[in-house]
């Protein structure tokens, strides 16, 4: 992670609609670099897979990001840098991940894009995790809150 301190003033930006979600998104795949792990947390349609969306294509990848709930994990390899897309929703139990191969994404390099990486404690997620809170304001406001290097803890 390059620098994400001038997205976030004191750790926290809201974000007006959609479309700002989006060039958020963008605003961080600027500031990524390979290995970064964003462990995304916020409830049913707080916004994570639009701000994945927005991610993938500051990225330059071809393929739109789509919710990942169904196969739980999804890569985009044709973007600058490699992204595996989670979604831990529906994992009932941490091994279920190790199954799909969570482990070798951890050292393959790849950016790693986690929605509900606070499933299980968080235990799944490396201890560099960037955390990333988004909190549903109103309608379409968004509150997007960043956590370095710190287990997030409920
Ligand atoms: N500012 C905003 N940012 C993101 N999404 C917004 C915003 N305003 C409204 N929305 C709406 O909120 C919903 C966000 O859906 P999204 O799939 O990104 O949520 P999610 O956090 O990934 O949910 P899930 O937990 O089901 O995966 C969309 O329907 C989108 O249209
Ligand atoms: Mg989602």
């Amino acid at each position: 992670m390059k620098n994400i301190a001038k997205i976030f003033q004191q750790g926290e930006t809201v974000v007006k609609g959609e479309e700002a979600m989006q060039l958020l998104g963008k605003r961080l795949a600027g500031e990524l670099e390979a290995g970064d792990v964003l462990g995304l947390v916020g409830e049913l349609g707080a916004g994570k897979t639009r701000l994945v969306q927005g991610i993938l294509d500051g990225l330059e990848c071809e393929q739109a990001g789509t919710s990942p709930t169904f196969s739980i994990v999804h890569e985009h390899t044709d973007g600058r840098l490699p992204v595996a897309h989670f979604d831990l929703y529906r994992l009932k139990r941490p091994d279920e991940a190790l199954q799909i191969g969570w482990d070798e994404y951890l050292a393959s390099g790849m950016v790693l894009l986690v929605e509900w990486a606070d499933r299980f404690g968080g235990e799944l997620l490396p201890k560099e995790t960037v955390w990333m809170q988004i909190e549903r304001l109103g309608e379409t406001t968004r509150r997007v809150r960043i956590q370095q290097a710190a287990r997030q803890t409920h």
